[in-house]
């Protein structure tokens, strides 16, 4: 199979924002408790943080975290994970049916990003709990000082004000399992009001509003209207959620199954600018796409089966090549659309659908998806490109004839560096690609990576070869 491809710096979508490579951080099963946090083992810190994590989460190259939850923030009391940690409160998790004794809160969250070199993306908690408890977490992280909840942070040893800048106003709100779960118009009220009264206090904060927590919910496109015609003044993000796994063997639409994601972006961002147009407002959405991965989730019995633990081994999914092919389209989906999709985390960071593997007491290790996440995050930067890749197609069940080759570019005008990224979705036969760089005058092939390891390049190749299900990055300079 044969297929062609044009690379002009012509072709620009638009600046990526590096917090495309973000992360999720959730107090869930063992992300933070034997995941980056441990004190006691041989790598942990004086804080108790994972330092042998913290290098994959750098090598890793992610670049905002969001905490602490998804589900785990919906009933969560961010007052008991500060201050003296032998005064903090054990508390049951009702979204995971977990005891969590609070070890790891908001401090040690910052101590941990700012180790990482990553930009903090907090949630707050708006199912069970609303407005005045934002604003006061708000205050505690981010006013200077001279107010009870500003000193009560300098009192527990941060002099300085953490300056989070980027904020979920709670998580998947339009879920029946959320604590606290609301109808699209009761969320979009207190979405409103709540980030009315964050700016207030801190108006350079950007907030994000849940959107759909996935493209099947029987609310999807209706929740979004409802909620941005409530909120839309007050917010910069819509939120937007998809996990994907193989069903019943069927590995061609499991690698075809970006194209679901590339129409779900398509749709929300449609129905943001709908009320937009509605509202006459000059401001245009962007998307937080702050979940997303590979997930087995017919593994998962749902949470009433749960035992009540703390720190249990939840969905630790270990991921095949071909789960990190898949997570390589998603990746190139997001880079895609990096004229509307600002923010995106993949979930999780550690051990729950993780790249990153831990044991306690013992080896941190990296899981197959850790490869396309760090290839991207590492080489992404200045523009994204609009690549049209002409190529035959592969029929599958779940989605009919999807293009076997599917692809996403960058130019750094900074330095000249043009990287594509490509997957070879065609189980049983490579792809030779051409390459028509000629808006790159001159620009050559200089390095070729799969998913583990890379492939010889020559001077002057303009056809490369993409192997059958497969994760390909090309360099050229
Ligand atoms: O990432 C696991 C869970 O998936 C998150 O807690 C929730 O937001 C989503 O349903």
């Amino acid at each position: 199979n044969v297929a062609q491809l044009t690379l002009d710096p012509a072709f620009r979508i638009g600046a990526i924002d590096r917090r495309l490579f973000g992360s999720l951080v959730e107090h869930m099963g063992r992300c933070v408790y034997t995941g980056i946090f441990e004190p006691g083992h041989p790598a942990a810190d004086e804080l108790g943080l994972r330092t042998d994590v913290l290098d994959l989460a750098r090598e890793l190259g992610v670049t905002v975290v969001r905490y602490p939850g998804g589900n785990f923030v919906s009933n969560y009391r961010w007052e008991d994970g500060v201050g003296p940690r032998e005064t903090r409160p054990t508390r049951l998790d009702l979204a995971w049916r977990s005891i969590e004794t609070n070890q790891f809160g908001l401090g040690e969250y910052m101590a941990w990003v700012r180790r990482l070199g990553a930009e903090p993306m907090m949630a707050v908690n708006l199912g069970t709990r609303g407005l005045t408890e934002a604003v006061e977490l708000l205050e505690y992280a981010n006013f200077p000082g001279g107010t009870r909840l500003s000193d009560q942070r300098i009192k527990n040893g941060d002099t300085e004000p953490y300056g989070i800048g980027l904020w979920c106003l709670g998580n998947e709100a339009d879920g029946p399992w959320q604590m606290g779960h609301k109808t699209a118009y009761e969320y979009g009220r207190l979405a409103a009001e709540t980030g009315r009264a964050m700016r207030r206090l801190d108006p350079g904060i950007e907030l994000v509003a849940c959107g759909s927590s996935g493209r099947h919910m029987p609310t999807f496109g209706s929740w979004e209207a409802t909620v941005l015609e409530q909120c839309y003044d007050q917010v910069d993000f819509i939120s937007m959620h998809a996990y994907y796994e193989e069903h019943h063997g069927d590995t061609d639409s499991f690698l075809a199954s970006a194209v679901d994601m590339d129409a779900f972006i398509d749709e929300v961002v449609a129905t943001a600018d709908h009320v937009k147009a509605k509202l006459r407002s000059p401001k245009r959405l962007r998307v937080s796409f702050d979940e997303w991965n590979v997930w087995y989730q017919r593994d998962w019995h749902g949470e009433a089966a749960l035992e009540w633990r703390q720190a249990p081994r939840l969905i630790e999914d270990d991921y095949s090549e071909i789960d990190a092919v898949v997570v390589g389209t998603y990746l190139i989906s997001l880079l895609g659309h990096a004229d509307r999709v600002g923010i995106a985390c993949q979930a999780q960071l550690a051990n729950v659908i993780a790249p990153i593997r831990t044991e306690p007491g013992g080896p941190a290790r990296k899981q197959t998806t850790f490869h396309p996440f760090a290839h991207m995050a590492g080489l992404a930067r200045g523009d994204a490109l609009r690549v049209e890749p002409v190529t035959h197609q592969i029929n599958t069940d779940a989605y009919g004839p999807v293009p076997a080759l599917t692809a996403a570019a960058s130019h750094d005008p900074a330095t000249g560096a043009v990287v594509l990224f490509a997957v070879n979705r065609d189980r049983t036969a490579p792809i030779a690609l051409d390459l028509d760089l000629r808006g790159f005058n001159g620009a050559q092939l200089r390095t070729h990576r799969l998913l583990h390891g890379e492939r010889a390049t020559r001077p002057g190749q303009v056809t490369v070869e993409l192997p059958p299900a497969s994760w390909n990055v090309l360099e050229f300079s």
